[in-house]
């Protein structure tokens, strides 16, 4: 739908008025700016492609997927990590070419394994002995083979602006390296007629700023490559450092331009090669929060206002935590602004909470909001782009949002607002 018109204090975003947008689509709304995803990936790519050097982005759809969000992960030539039966069954319904599909977790059923070889796709991080049985016994049966990636634990963990160093890896996720269990799955993997092992695959946190936590990263995998290469004669053709890089939500936070990972991450992969001589890998990366995260923002409608002089405003929205856990979950921070109101001036402090029953659903304390805040005041959260929908949940039975794309100054909905008839569809009477 084409908007004219738009007044001039309403907030824009992607092009649009925000304010004419909820009343389209009704509130909580999420709305996505298509060009925003777009330049995030292109970030990515284009700096893979300036420093020559094969690679692959693969969009970690836990952070948002959908159909529509799929689709343009697709043309902007994308691969993708999904972790479930149900993102993976999302990729297919969205097409999405099985060949850069790539599967994670650490407890894949029978069922999913069986999936991803049914689909052929393009490979399976496996990430423990378990799994490892299974697969053998799945890959026999249908007499097929897998690529698969071994997802080690190199003993780095960050977050945000710090990280630490864990000798012995303690972590639900893949094979420790410290303790030899690592090159242990590798020998049963390679002993395999059917399965491939592509490459070595490490994640090392979420929300990370400095490039420092994925050079320490990308040394420790080139000790163990150098390692394994001389006692097994094995060189991967692939590594895969995960995801990771943060985004700003509030002006505390300070990430490197998403360039800024990829060009550290090359260099430093050169680098070890020619010390180890040994050859360049593919270059893979999982990001999700930093496609998504700033691409994406949460419309409410302003309802209930309680003063409580000399303590605190508790400004009320129609949605909350089953939209946007975040802030209760993490104490994620987020900035809001009143979106039709966008030019005044005048402001005041206040705290601004979902509908929930539980006092933990807040989603911003003490944001500066326009004095005139008001019941009916469409209110903007910013960057909830990123394990927002994704998270969502029907908590006091409350549906969840609708999402709208916006691009080129047009909107359209792409997932459907829940109905109360969504609720209990799947509920049956006791008889
Ligand atoms: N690859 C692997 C193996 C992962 O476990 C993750 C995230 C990613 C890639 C993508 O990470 P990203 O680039 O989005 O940071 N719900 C939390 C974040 C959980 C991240 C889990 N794994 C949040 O809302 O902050």
């Amino acid at each position: 739908k084409m908007m004219k018109n738009v007044k001039s204090d309403h907030l824009h975003f992607g092009g649009l008025d925000t304010v004419e947008l909820a009343r389209i689509y009704d509130t909580p709304l999420y709305v996505y700016d298509v060009h925003k995803i777009r330049e995030n990936a292109r970030a990515f790519v284009n700096t893979f492609k300036n420093m020559q050097i094969p690679f692959q982005v693969a969009y970690a759809s836990k952070a948002f997927s959908s159909i529509a969000m799929l689709q343009v992960a697709k043309q902007e030539g994308l691969s993708l990590d999904v972790v479930s039966q149900g993102e993976l069954y999302t990729a297919l319904q969205a097409g999405f070419p099985v060949e850069r599909i790539h599967l994670h977790g650490n407890n894949k059923s029978t069922e999913e394994l069986e999936m991803a070889l049914k689909h052929n796709i393009g490979c399976i991080v496996v990430d423990n002995f378990y799994e490892i049985e299974l697969l053998e016994g799945l890959v026999k049966e249908y007499n097929q083979t897998v690529n698969v990636l071994l997802r080690v634990t190199p003993g780095i963990e960050a977050h945000t602006h710090d990280y630490i160093l864990t000798g012995q890896e303690d972590s639900k996720f893949g094979f420790d390296l410290s303790n030899g269990q690592a090159e242990q799955a590798l020998l049963k993997l390679l002993d395999d007629k059917e399965i491939n092992v592509l490459g070595i695959h490490c994640h090392i946190g979420s929300q990370i700023f400095e490039t420092t936590g994925f050079i320490m990263a990308v040394q420790k995998l080139y000790q163990t490559m150098n390692k394994w290469n001389t006692l097994h004669q094995y060189v991967p053709e692939v590594l895969n450092l995960g995801g990771g890089f943060g985004i700003k939500y509030t002006e505390e936070d300070e990430p490197q331009p998403l360039a800024q990972y990829v060009e550290a991450l090359v260099h430093e992969v050169k680098e070890q090669a020619k010390q180890y001589e040994l050859p360049i890998p593919e270059i893979w990366i999982e990001p999700g929060r930093a496609i998504v995260g700033d691409a994406g923002m949460t419309l409410y409608s302003v309802g209930s206002i309680k003063e409580i002089p000399d303590v605190r405003t508790y400004v009320s929205v129609n949605g909350g935590m089953t939209d946007n856990i975040r802030p209760a979950l993490y104490n994620a921070k987020y900035n809001a602004v009143v979106a039709n109101k966008s030019n005044e001036e005048s402001t005041k402090t206040v705290s601004i909470a979902g509908k929930c029953c539980e006092t933990g659903d807040m989603l911003i304390w003490d944001e500066q909001v326009p004095e005139s805040i008001e019941a009916g005041d469409i209110l903007g959260i910013f960057s909830t782009g990123a394990y927002g929908y994704s998270m969502s949940n029907n908590y006091n039975r409350f549906t969840k949002p609708a999402v709208v794309f916006v691009e080129n100054g047009k909107s359209q909905l792409v997932v459907k607002r829940e109905t109360y008839q969504s609720l209990t569809q799947n509920d049956l009477f006791y008889e």
